[in-house]
């Protein structure tokens, strides 16, 4: 375990001071300060207490049951803690401006890939810097196994991500619209069984120490993750988002934290982009001090990623006609040789690897055990080439308003049509499937 004092990112040898330097350092405090550590921790004792008081009175079962129906008709029949919950999603909120949240939605399809690839590289990888939400992620084995599960639950977010920022994909009944909700059963189901585990055994979760499970400084430091982490990386990579866009980006993820559970009244994004980055660095500062747990879960990332892409591209030719557009579905996949395919999986994994490096400096990376000098040159040029490329194309794109729309339209069609795919048309349901168990807590 590394103690706080070396992993500090203020601390020039700190293996987070590149990340924390290049993400503008402590000039992040000068318009808005540090946000003090008393208020932090005051927010790791807070919980989403409309939905943990609803799941508490209901029983829902957040394994089968269709929580967004179950809701609605609860609140309909009367029940008070539904009616508090249903509440907050039968009206949309004043401040909600659907112009900024469609003009929000703009800049992510705009810039889609990059962002896809700064979700994974930055907001997760860096994400898991944070020791005590690993905690969480290891008791359900969520992202923290190298398997193909981990590339599919990768999906998942991902098509919760595009469903969010579909056309009208936040109005009340639409697809990310009821994704929020389920994803916010989910925390809150993992939340109580946690707990629960934390009652009998608590060496196993000390909440005093930890925090609530899933609490609400957590919670902001992931949207935040989603909302401003790319933000803040996008110009580094050659993107261009101007200050509207950052603000019009930051509006529609205000209303997802919104129906994500984030109370109103302590979320950042509320305040506008600059405010929210200073709010991350502060974050930052409380949070991250990357340890074992950290390597674990981003080599788990990075593996489950490789063996995702390595099934991929043993049928190059569908993959190629699937983003081309010439087809919609992908075949059943075909056994490949085991040795063939390891191969091909480890050269996914040098590609994620370096494209890791760009994006999140060396000094981190090496701590992570990255590979470096064994990174062959086809990897290391296709993560420069890929970057490069849609760089040159954005900039290229929007110079002129038709090109720019041609640019929004061809992502969207590309990214919505290959992420249905490779989850076979199968919409996430965000049923609870790996709950936290005291064993699986013990084996971690
Ligand atoms: C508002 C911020 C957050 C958002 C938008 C978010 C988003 C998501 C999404 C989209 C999923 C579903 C992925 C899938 O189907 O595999 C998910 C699942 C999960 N999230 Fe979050 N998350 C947030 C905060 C957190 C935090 C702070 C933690 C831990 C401390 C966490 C822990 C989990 C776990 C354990 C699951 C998996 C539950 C299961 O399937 O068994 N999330 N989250």
């Amino acid at each position: 375990m590394h103690s706080d004092a070396v992993c500090s990112p203020e601390d020039k040898s700190s293996v987070l001071s590149e990340i924390w330097g290049d993400g503008g350092g402590d000039r992040r405090f000068s318009k808005y300060p540090r946000i003090p550590v008393k208020e932090l921790e005051k927010l790791r004792l807070r919980s989403d207490d409309p939905l943990d008081r609803y799941l508490e009175a209901s029983k829902v079962d957040a394994r089968k049951d269709d929580v967004v129906a179950r809701l609605k008709a609860d609140a309909e029949a009367g029940s008070v803690p539904a009616q508090e919950l249903w509440s907050q999603y039968s009206k949309v909120p004043d401040w909600v401006d659907w112009e900024r949240v469609k003009r929000g939605q703009r800049v992510f399809w705009l810039n889609a890939p990059p962002i896809t690839f700064l979700l994974l590289h930055f907001t997760l990888i860096f994400g898991v810097a944070a020791p005590k939400i690993n905690k969480v992620l290891t008791a359900t084995g969520y992202l923290s196994r190298p398997t193909r599960v981990t590339f599919q639950r990768l999906l998942e977010t991902t098509h919760w991500v595009l469903s969010c920022m579909a056309d009208d994909g936040l109005r009340e009944g639409s697809t990310g619209w009821e994704g929020c909700i389920r994803v916010r059963f989910l925390h809150a189901s993992v939340r109580a069984r946690l707990r629960n585990i934390a009652k009998t055994n608590p060496q196993l979760y000390n909440e005093a120490k930890l925090g609530i499970p899933i609490n609400i400084e957590d919670m902001i430091t992931t949207i935040l993750g989603f909302a401003v982490g790319p933000l803040e990386r996008l110009p580094r990579l050659g993107f261009y988002v101007s200050k509207a866009e950052r603000e019009d980006f930051c509006h529609a993820w205000r209303y997802i934290a919104y129906l994500s559970g984030i109370p109103e009244d302590v979320n950042p994004l509320a305040k506008g982009a600059d405010y929210s980055v200073s709010f991350e660095g502060s974050i930052v500062l409380h949070s991250c001090h990357p340890d074992d747990s950290t390597i674990r879960l981003a080599q788990a990332l990075l593996t489950g990623m490789s063996y995702g892409a390595a099934e991929l591209s043993s049928d190059h030719k569908a993959t190629f006609e699937l983003i081309s557009g010439s087809r919609s579905t992908l075949p059943a996949s075909v056994p490949v040789d085991p040795v063939t395919f390891e191969h091909r999986r480890l050269r996914f994994y040098g590609f994620y690897s370096q494209l890791t490096r760009i994006i999140l400096n060396n000094k981190y990376c090496d701590f992570l055990g990255l590979p470096k000098k064994k990174i062959g040159w086809v990897e290391w040029a296709g993560a420069y080439g890929v970057l490069m490329f849609f760089a040159v194309l954005t900039k290229i794109c929007r110079m002129l308003p038709f090109m720019r729309t041609w640019l929004i339209n061809r992502n969207r069609s590309v990214l919505t049509r290959v992420i249905a795919a490779v989850l076979r048309e199968k919409d996430p349901k965000f049923l609870l499937r790996y709950e936290p168990t005291p064993e699986k807590m013990r084996e971690e």
